[in-house]
């Protein structure tokens, strides 16, 4: 069944289509305005604001916390009995080296917030992280889709695998309007959307 949506679309592959071009734009914006730099840092609530920026004209649970327990291939996010406790720790986790930012971002994906979006957003929180505590981002180039995902499945079990690849990855180039460009893309193109390109939204 196709999400609820605010554009009243019912078939999912034109959902797709206007979510991926419309939060796109979204997120085009969020680094053009510099509203970017006005998101909280390592939080469940930098997370939403993220959220909402990318979401709202899409979905109502923009930014919001999911009332449905959801899974992926054979994981259980979250229960939504715990929830609420769980990303209260997560902001407690620390972030300041590589391996305890990875160790957080890992948390938050089992976590799964928001019952769509959460891939991309967390993404973006990330990166935010990682360039104001270490002064690196992902280049997200340098990141195989196929490895990524086994990787992010892995990560609930071991997280020596994702540590590994997006170290690997990692780049000083923290304000470059192409790094985060391209970043965006491949972000989307990890979940399946690859109908549009952001520099040509
Ligand atoms: N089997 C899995 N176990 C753990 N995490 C997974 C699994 N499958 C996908 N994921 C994580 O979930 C993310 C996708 O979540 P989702 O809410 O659909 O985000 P988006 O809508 O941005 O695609 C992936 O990027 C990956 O990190
Ligand atoms: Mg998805």
């Amino acid at each position: 069944m196709v999400l609820a949506n605010k554009l009243n679309i019912t078939n999912q592959i034109e959902l797709n289509k206007f979510e991926e071009k419309i939060s796109k734009q979204k997120a085009k914006q969020l680094f053009e305005t510099g509203k970017i730099n006005d998101i909280e840092v390592g939080t469940f609530n930098g997370l939403s604001q993220i959220h909402k920026f990318l979401f709202s004209d899409i979905y109502d649970f923009a930014g919001k916390i999911r009332d449905v327990n959801i899974s992926k291939g054979n994981f259980r996010f979250a229960s939504l009995t715990y929830l609420k406790a769980s990303l209260e720790n997560i902001d407690k986790m620390p972030q300041t080296n590589f391996d305890e930012i990875i160790e957080k971002y890992v948390e938050i994906n089992i976590a799964h917030p928001f019952r769509e979006g959460n891939g991309r957003s967390a993404r973006i929180w990330l990166d935010l992280i990682l360039k104001s505590e270490i002064k690196k981002v992902i280049d997200w180039n340098l990141v195989n889709k196929e490895e990524y995902l086994s990787a992010m499945e892995r990560s609930i079990v071991k997280d020596i695998e994702i540590k590994h690849i997006l170290k690997n990855a990692l780049t000083d180039k923290i304000n470059e309007r192409e790094i985060f460009m391209k970043g965006i893309d491949i972000s989307y193109y990890y979940e399946g959307y690859a109908e549009f390109k952001i520099e040509e939204l």
